[in-house]
């Protein structure tokens, strides 16, 4: 493997989170295809790392001598755990180390990790040691007998958390069966979907490009991979030595995001958005973003035409209302329901152009609106808040998908 800065540390990989069917080739190494890559993601375990090193090294020279790799991923720690790392490979020659200073999170390390990994077999195990090594044996067996994937389960026999209080461990739970609900076909076929301790073979993800968010990549793994026959092992979550845990709030709203996002594009509705070329997600968020659009425009009209605050005349008022609507919706549409397509183009007059687009959309938008509304209530349904809600239903599509069209696609094009 090529190197950067120092000259034993990883090169990066870029562009999407797939793992290729065949195992990378290693410069240097036989070619030969290592059995199992072990990828450990760290973030600032100083006082862990060599631990984790030597044990996990230990027990693997004991069973597959030369026959499996770790790889420490870091995401530049400040407390410099990968520096720690690199200066173990002499000692370990089996330990390879990355240094990500672009990219960061928990399931993309895991993922770039797999990516320089030339094992059949590619598994993941924290690196603060709450991840008891002795499983490791009995996962790898599990998937040499067959399984896809082997899971490391805290809800299986023999698995459990060590000292957890009663808030934590219905956090978890509670997580689990919103998972269940929002995702049954992941969530359901483990006992422990939350684990970060797992094998799967190469095989079985091959080729699937992984889009998660947080922490649970093994839900991506399920999700998107091809995971035949499952395996559970049961482990006992330890407590942790040293260092602290990086979970925050942050972590469980990723972690709905993962689900919604996971059902939206693997589940019925994903088939259906691939068939039909629909973009059900990201017409949700648009969707989202108009509603948060109502409450502005309500509120900004309120501050200026009621009687009680400035008083100013209504119609003035409304078209300041909302234009400030139109602003609140372009923002958020432009940093979330098309923040991928933004991201590429972040010149300011390229945002000013995909304004003023915007604007002149929603304008449109807004004729369409009182067209249908009148057309409806006179000719079809005599009923004004149904005929309304068809109109507000009908400009909300067509905004959608001009603006898909126009603001945030050909920007994109160019
Ligand atoms: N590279 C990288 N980047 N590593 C990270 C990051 C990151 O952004 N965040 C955390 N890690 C590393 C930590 O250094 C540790 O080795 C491992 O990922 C797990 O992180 P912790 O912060 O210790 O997580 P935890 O113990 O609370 O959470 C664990 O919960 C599950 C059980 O529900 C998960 O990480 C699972 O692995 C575990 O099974
Ligand atoms: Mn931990």
């Amino acid at each position: 493997m090529k190197t950067n800065s120092s000259n034993s540390l990883l090169t990066v990989p870029t562009g999407p989170l797939k793992i290729s069917e065949l195992p990378p080739s290693r410069v240097g190494t036989s070619g030969e295809s290592i059995h199992l890559s072990l990828v450990i993601p760290t973030y600032k375990e100083r006082d862990n790392i060599k631990n984790v090193v030597r044990i996990l090294s230990q027990l693997l020279d004991e069973s597959i001598p030369g026959n499996y790799e770790l790889i420490v991923v870091d995401d530049d720690s400040p407390d410099r755990t990968w520096e720690i790392a690199e200066s173990l490979t002499t000692e370990y020659p089996q330990l390879r180390v990355m240094r990500r200073q672009q990219e960061r999170g928990l399931s993309s390390a895991v993922i770039r990790g797999w990516q320089v990994g030339t094992g059949s077999v590619l598994g993941v195990i924290d690196g603060d040691l709450q991840h008891p090594p002795e499983v490791l044996m009995q996962l790898l067996r599990s998937v040499e007998q067959g399984a896809d994937l082997a899971v490391a389960s805290r809800h299986v026999e023999g698995g459990g958390v060590s000292s957890w209080s009663v808030v934590r461990r219905l956090l978890s739970r509670g997580a689990q069966l919103l998972g269940l609900v929002i995702l049954p076909g992941v969530l359901g076929r483990v006992s422990d979907p939350m684990s970060g301790y797992f094998m799967v073979r190469r095989s079985a993800i091959a080729n699937a490009t992984l889009n998660p968010v947080g922490y649970k990549i093994l839900l991506e793994v399920i999700g998107r991979g091809n995971v035949g026959k499952v395996a559970e092992v049961g482990y006992v979550f330890c407590e942790r030595k040293e260092g602290e845990s990086k979970v925050t709030w942050k972590q469980y709203i990723d972690y709905i995001h993962h689900l919604v996002r996971l059902r939206l594009s693997t589940g019925r509705v994903g088939r259906l958005s691939r068939k039909v070329n629909f973009p059900f997600g990201r017409f949700l968020r648009f969707g989202l973003v108009g509603f948060s659009g109502v409450f502005v425009d309500m509120g900004v009209l309120y501050l200026l035409s009621d009687p009680t605050t400035l008083a100013w005349p209504l119609t003035r008022s409304k078209i300041i209302a909302g234009e400030i609507a139109i602003l609140n919706n372009f923002l958020w549409n432009d940093a979330w329901t098309f923040a991928d397509v933004s991201a590429r183009q972040q010149e300011w007059h390229q945002r000013l152009k995909r304004f003023l687009k915007f604007n002149a959309i929603c304008l449109g938008g807004l004729v369409l609106n009182v067209l249908i509304l009148n057309l409806v209530f006179n000719f079809l349904i005599p009923n004004r808040y149904i005929a309304n809600f068809i109109a507000i239903a009908i400009a909300t599509i067509w905004n959608f998908w001009i603006n898909l069209k126009l603001s945030w696609r050909v920007t994109d094009v160019k």
